[in-house]
This record gives structure tokens, C-alpha cells and sequence, in this order.
């Protein structure tokens, strides 16, 4: 019997590792969460992501009866990761900021760090820096509009050209900005706009975001082979999210459930 990965995050991030899943053939079963009462988490405390996302990523495991996780959004691993591993007892994938790679591939050895203002302030992306690019400048910029007007966008409510080009400007002011040749996209939700975000550059930088490794990592801890996608149900906390639905029943959900999170 084909496996089953359930997908979480605060809105439609993790749709871009989703993409990846599917870009890469494996034949695997997908369920959605989209926490999308609380979105963005960018912007929220660490005590709320704390006790929030736990009960409902556990809450949708019990639903979904998915065999693995995947926590599509950088701003809740970074933050409440050793937690939701304290209340699930199936493998948990965490998508993190892809500094490691970033830092091997840049030649002048600045890279760009794009991320919420949570993920950019947190300890785990300090520990990552410390861990993996001692000899690199890392310019961190955390976005406070560009995962909602990612969300906008995809939610077919127009492009914040404005959040884009903010997001740019936030590294490439920077006195060294000039010196950037790679980007981290570390948050999901940035992928999705990635060509408007490349377009306002001013100038060409290889993007880096954690969707490849994440379903290979996901290929070798399930075991997967190769087929195809099937995307099944999504659930999501929103009360008034009519548009929500509707983009996930574009991309391809089946049945969209509502999630009673209880906190
Ligand atoms: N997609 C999420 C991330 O990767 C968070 C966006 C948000 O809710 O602020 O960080």
C-alpha cells in the first residue's frame, strides 16, 4: 500500500514543497494542513507557536492517519520542532533554513537570508549559521510582509509588489548587499513567488530553498518509489477561509476539512 505524508503549515507554503514532492516522482499519498486561523506565524510569539502547533499538527495526524510529517514551514521548526516530536510518535521531517548548501555554493562567500522575522531571530538559524557557514557573511533580512503577500498571491488576491520588493532591498541595502551571489528562501512560502522576487533583484543570484532535499529525504525515510503523487484530503483551521479552500481544490486537494484547534 502506498504511504501517506501529511504536509503542514500556517497557509499555502507548503504547497512549494508539495511541488517538490511531485517534481521528483515519487509515489506517495498526500494530506494538507494549513493552520490558517494563526497565519502568518511570522509575526506571532514563540510561546503561542510553542503551544499551538503541537495539538494541531497531532490533531491532523489523527485525522489524516498519516505515516510521516512533514512541517513545510521554517518558522515552526525552527521554533517548536523538539515539541511536536514530543507528542508524535511517527517520523517528523523539518524544513529548515538551507544555509548549509547556500554556503558551500557562494563564491564570494555573502549569502542572503530571506525568512520570517521568527525564523530570523531564532536560535535554531543561529546554531545553523554557527554550524555551517563560520566563514560566510550571512545577511539576514526577516521579511514582516512577504509570506502574506505570497499567501495573497496564490490565494488569487494580486501580487504586493511592494512586500517583493521590500524583501529585496532588505538584503541588497545592506552595506555588503553588493556582494551577495546566493539567496536562501527560507520560508516556504517564497518559492511561490520566486520569479517576482528574481525579477526585482538587482542583479542575478543562484535562489537556494530546502523543497529538493526535503523530498529526498522524505524518498529515503519512507522508502518511496517511483510513481506519482495523489493528493487526498486538506484540513484547515480558518474559519472564514473560502479562499483557502479554493486554491487547495485548484492544486489539487480533494476534500477540505475544517480543524477545531482547541488551545
Ligand atoms: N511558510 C512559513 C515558513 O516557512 C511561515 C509563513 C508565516 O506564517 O509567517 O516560515
Amino acid at each position: 500500500m502506498m504511504r501517506k505524508i501529511l504536509v503542514f503549515d500556517s497557509g499555502v507554503g507548503g504547497f512549494s514543497i508539495v511541488n517538490s514532492l511531485e517534481n521528483a516522482n515519487f509515489a506517495i499519498n498526500i494530506d494538507y494542513v494549513a493552520d490558517t486561523e494563526f497565519f502568518p506565524y511570522g509575526d506571532k510569539s514563540d510561546l503561542d507557536l510553542l503551544v499551538r502547533i503541537p495539538k494541531i499538527v497531532k490533531l491532523a495526524v489523527e485525522k489524516s492517519q498519516a505515516d510521516a510529517v512533514i512541517i513545510a514551514c521554517n518558522t515552526a521548526s525552527t521554533i517548536a520542532l523538539f515539541a511536536i516530536r514530543e507528542v508524535l510518535k511517527i517520523p517528523i521531517i523539518g524544513v529548515v533554513p538551507a544555509i548549509k548548501p547556500a554556503a558551500i555554493l557562494s563564491k564570494t562567500k555573502t549569502i542572503g537570508l530571506l525568512a520570517t522575522p521568527r525564523t530570523i531571530g531564532s536560535a535554531y538559524t543561529d546554531q545553523l549559521i554557527e554550524d555551517f557557514a563560520q566563514n560566510i557573511r550571512v545577511i539576514r533580512y526577516g521579511a514582516p510582509l512577504l509570506a502574506r503577500a505570497a499567501e495573497s498571491f496564490i490565494l488569487g488576491q494580486g501580487l504586493d509588489e511592494i512586500a517583493i520588493k521590500q524583501s529585496i532591498d532588505g538584503l541588497f541595502d545592506h552595506e555588503n548587499g553588493h556582494e551577495i551571489d546566493v539567496i536562501v528562501l527560507a520560508c516556504t512560502h517564497y518559492p511561490l513567488v520566486g520569479a517576482q522576487l528574481a525579477k526585482l533583484a538587482p542583479k542575478k543570484v543562484q535562489w537556494i530553498d530546502s523543497g529538493d532535499a526535503i523530498a529526498k529525504r522524505a524518498a529515503n525515510l519512507l522508502n518511496l518509489g517511483t510513481g506519482k503523487i495523489v493528493k487526498g484530503r486538506a484540513f484547515s483551521s480558518g474559519g472564514e477561509d473560502a479562499k483557502f479552500c479554493e486554491a487547495a481544490i485548484k492544486f489539487g486537494f480533494g476534500n477540505i476539512e475544517k480543524l477545531r484547534v482547541e488551545i
